[in-house]
């Protein structure tokens, strides 16, 4: 089977905000608690922060970090994490019914974040609480000092602001298991005078307004519609979610999911600029992906856990090697789509969900997705270009014309280095691939990294990395071509220089 691809230098799509490497840690299950910290562990620092699981962070340069939820932000206190630690009070947490010791707050996640090079992208609760608690936090956070909340973040021990430039207004408040759920209008009118305290607070900052929890729920798009006719003038960024599972182990289907993540974005933008037209706007709202992942191994186990410890093991998803095709894939579609997704969030981070895990008192370990998201965030900095295809395609259960080649190419100007980044969906057969890349005289092939298992549910472990990538890629570029074979059921990063 053959796939051609034409890259000319002329077809930008933009420029990448490299906030699309993203992720996100919330206070559920270890993703905290056992996860980034754990002061009884030998690697802890002297704030109770694993090491070994701050350099896993760094290595995979996550530009931004969303916190402290998701669903367990709609009722959250902030108050109860900032001050005196052993004068915080335990509360049950109603989300994921645990019980949340508050041992880790916003000035603590704050340096720990600046600690690994993230920024943080925070999120208020608009479940139980509303204007009010928001504009404080935001006082407290960002407030240089002589106001209440300011001086009392001073008196913390945090002399200076944290400066957070990006705030969610809440989190998937149109999900009924979401506390202190809203109706469209309910939620766009919370929003907007949220927003607009908030932006009186400090109008330097840039606001993210809840869109739909997924492209399945029934009010996906009139959601978006209702929302945004408030918040438009207010927000920058309007929130998109979306998880995939393969239940029913269709390999091929579950490959071709982001057809689906396809059709989530184009129909967002359409909305937003329906909207924009509506109100006659000059501006262009832009796209947050700030969850999205592969969820669904841990639904089981997690339906049986009892409730209110602290720091169970919740949405410990161990994942598979098709599932890190499929993150590869998501990643290729968010650059693909550089001009309206500005931010993204891998949902999550560290062992909830996540590329990171960790074992409580032992080791820190990548699991399969780790690598597609790696190499997207080391090699998918620069402008986007859209890649001309040419595929063979095939039909799934949910999905027809999918084409078994699923690619982006980011051209680094500063570094003069393109990197096509593609998938071959074809799960038995290889793709020879042939690319067009005259409009790059000069460049030669760096080389060829590819992720590949001979079984599609291989797993990683603490105790065996089975899936790792390697360097040994066939492809070569002689005459303006690049031209090399994408082994079946493969992620693949070709990278010029
Ligand atoms: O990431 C796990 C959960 O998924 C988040 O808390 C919520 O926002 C979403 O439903």
């Amino acid at each position: 089977m053959k796939a051609r691809m034409v890259v000319d230098q002329a077809f930008r799509i933009a420029e990448i905000d490299n906030r699309i490497y993203g992720s996100f840690i919330e206070h559920l299950g270890r993703a905290v608690y056992g996860g980034i910290y754990e002061p009884a562990h030998s690697a802890a620092d002297p704030e109770g922060f694993r090491e070994d699981v701050k350099q896993l962070v760094r290595e995979l340069n996550v530009p931004i970090i969303r916190y402290p939820g998701g669903n367990f932000v709609s009722g959250y206190n902030w108050e109860d994490g900032v001050g005196p630690v052993d004068q915080r009070p335990k509360r049950l947490e109603l989300a994921w019914r645990t019980v949340e010791p508050n041992q880790v707050g916003t000035n603590e996640f704050m340096k720990w974040a600046k600690g690994v090079g993230s920024e943080v992208m925070m999120a208020v609760n608009l479940g139980t609480r509303g204007v009010d608690a928001a504009r404080n936090l935001l006082e407290y956070c960002n407030h240089p000092g002589g106001s209440y909340w300011s001086d009392l973040r001073r008196k913390h021990g945090y002399e200076q602001p944290h400066k957070i430039k990006t705030w969610c207004l809440g989190n998937e408040m149109d999900g009924p298991w979401q506390i202190g759920q809203k109706t469209p209008v309910e939620y766009g009118r919370l929003a907007y005078e949220t927003a607009k305290a908030m932006r009186l607070v400090d109008p330097t900052i840039e606001l993210v307004s809840c869109g739909s929890s997924s492209t399945g729920m029934p009010s996906f798009p009139e959601w978006e519609a209702v929302t945004l006719d408030h918040t438009y003038d207010v927000a920058d960024y309007v929130s998109l979610h979306q998880y995939y599972g393969n239940r029913d182990n269709d390999s091929a289907n579950f490959l071709a999911r982001t057809m689906d993540m396809e059709h989530f974005i184009h129909t967002v933008a359409s909305t937003c600029d329906y909207i924009k037209a509506k109100k006659r706007s000059k501006k262009t709202m832009m796209l947050s992906f700030d969850e999205w992942n592969v969820w669904y191994h841990s639904n089981d186990s997690d339906a049986k856990l009892e409730p209110w410890s602290i720091g169970p093991p919740q949405l410990e998803d161990v994942y598979n090697f098709e599932d890190a095709l499929l993150v590869g894939s998501m990643l290729i579609t968010f650059l693909r789509h550089a001009d309206r997704v500005k931010m993204a969030c891998l949902a999550q981070l560290v062992n909830v969900i996540a590329p990171i895990m960790t074992e409580n008192g032992g080791r820190a370990w990548k699991q399969t997705i780790f690598y597609p998201y790696l190499h997207a965030s080391q090699y998918g900095r620069g402008v986007s270009l859209m890649p001309i295809v040419d595929s063979p395609k095939y039909d799934a259960q949910d999905y027809t014309d999918v084409p078994y080649l699923d690619s982006a190419v980011v051209f680094n100007e500063e570094a003069e280095e393109v990197t096509i980044f593609a998938v071959n969906r074809h799960l038995e057969e290889a793709l020879e691939l042939e690319c067009d890349v005259r409009s790059f005289e000069g460049y030669r092939l760096a080389e060829h990294i590819v992720l590949e298992h001979a079984d599609l549910k291989a797993v990683n472990t603490a105790a065996e990395e089975k899936v790792r990538p390697h360097s040994r890629g066939t492809a070569e570029c002689s005459d303006g071509y690049v031209r090399g074979r994408l082994t079946k059921a493969s992620w693949n990063v070709i990278r010029l220089s």
